[in-house]
């Protein structure tokens, strides 16, 4: 009998059995490509956090855009979650990332529920039928999870990767020079606004129409994005991004990331990670267990990725 794995390895392992193994290719966010840019804050957020990239001057960002699963043949022109992870570039040659994604909160709360739906969406796949089931079953475990399936339904095709919001989700924790703690959540609107593609436009358009449709509006002007935060009230719960915080919560503009062209060199790029527990001081995890899992699943990913596997 042999010992049973880590739970991210579990989770690694059935995000592979529902997507496929696709050697060299992440196991979420298979399809994707980096372009560069640069973020300048508007100084607003240097009351709550030291944050070196939200406080100074502008700083180069290298970012990220994805479809979320794990098959990186999946047609964009099919409805799902696409990512951006952005990686900002600090003075002192360290880095700190910031990943997000177009849904308004996410599908579960913690590591354990997370394994749980995956292997019943697995368990949905191998049974290969239409019921979907062990879905259902999982949903009515866990009502938690509704809201956030019943978002993703409605997520649409995007115009495009600069025509969609992106939220990071989880409650980070921002500290300032007097060590007051503050919980907030991020958010990037899209200059553009927010695009969806109709019936017919979608039938009309390539199946992967995305990543291309970024890089050519490029070469006509930067493409950029605000960053929002909303500050919580003590009494919001941080450590459940099922959850959303009440409308009424105050927001605060923090600065604008303006994308200008593809980065030099992709295969470079592609090879890196982007994880969201690579903060800077200033900027700290909040009591959410998820950020942890995705730590250790993103580095069981990277390994076996970078392995040719
Ligand atoms: C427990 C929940 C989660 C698990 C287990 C998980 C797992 C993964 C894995 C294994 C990867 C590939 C990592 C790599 O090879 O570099 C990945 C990438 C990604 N995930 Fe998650 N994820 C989770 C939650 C989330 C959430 C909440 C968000 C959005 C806020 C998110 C957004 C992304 C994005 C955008 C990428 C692509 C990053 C890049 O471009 O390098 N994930 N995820």
């Amino acid at each position: 009998m042999t010992a049973e794995s880590p739970l991210p390895v579990q989770v690694v392992d059935t995000m592979e059995h529902l997507d496929g193994r696709h050697p060299g290719y992440r196991r979420a966010h298979a399809r994707g490509a980096c372009f560069t840019g640069t973020f300048t804050p508007t100084g607003e957020a240097a009351k709550y956090t030291t944050a070196a990239h939200l406080t100074g001057g502008p700083v180069s960002a290298t970012v990220r855009y994805s479809n979320g699963s794990g098959n990186p043949a999946v047609p964009d022109t099919q409805p799902g979650g696409r990512g951006m992870a952005t990686k900002f570039h600090l003075a002192d040659g360290t880095a700190t990332d910031l990943i997000g994604v177009n849904l308004p909160r996410f599908l579960v709360a913690t590591p354990e529920q997370f394994l749980d739906l995956v292997r019943a969406l697995a368990a949905d796949k191998d049974a290969g039928t239409d019921d979907k089931a062990n879905l259902q079953a999982f949903l009515a475990r866990n009502p938690g999870s509704v809201p956030a399936f019943q978002a993703a339904a409605d997520l649409g095709v995007p115009a495009s990767f600069g025509t969609t919001y992106y939220k990071a989700l989880h409650a980070f924790v921002w500290v300032n020079a007097d060590g007051d703690r503050q919980a907030v959540r991020y958010r990037w609107e899209p200059a553009l606004g927010v695009q969806k593609l109709d019936a017919d436009q979608i039938a009309n358009e390539d199946e992967q129409f995305l990543l291309g449709e970024f890089a050519d509006r490029l070469k006509g002007g930067p493409i950029s994005f605000t960053l929002f935060v909303t500050l919580a009230d003590p009494s919001d719960p941080t450590n459940d991004a099922t959850k959303v915080w009440p409308e009424d919560r105050p927001e605060i503009e923090v600065g604008t990331l303006t994308i200008t062209g593809e980065v030099s060199d992709q295969a470079h790029w592609a090879a890196q990670i982007f994880d969201p527990t690579n903060l800077t001081p200033g900027i700290e995890l909040s009591d959410d267990p998820l950020p942890n899992l995705r730590h250790s699943a993103y580095s069981v990913s990277y390994d076996r990725r970078s392995h040719g596997e």
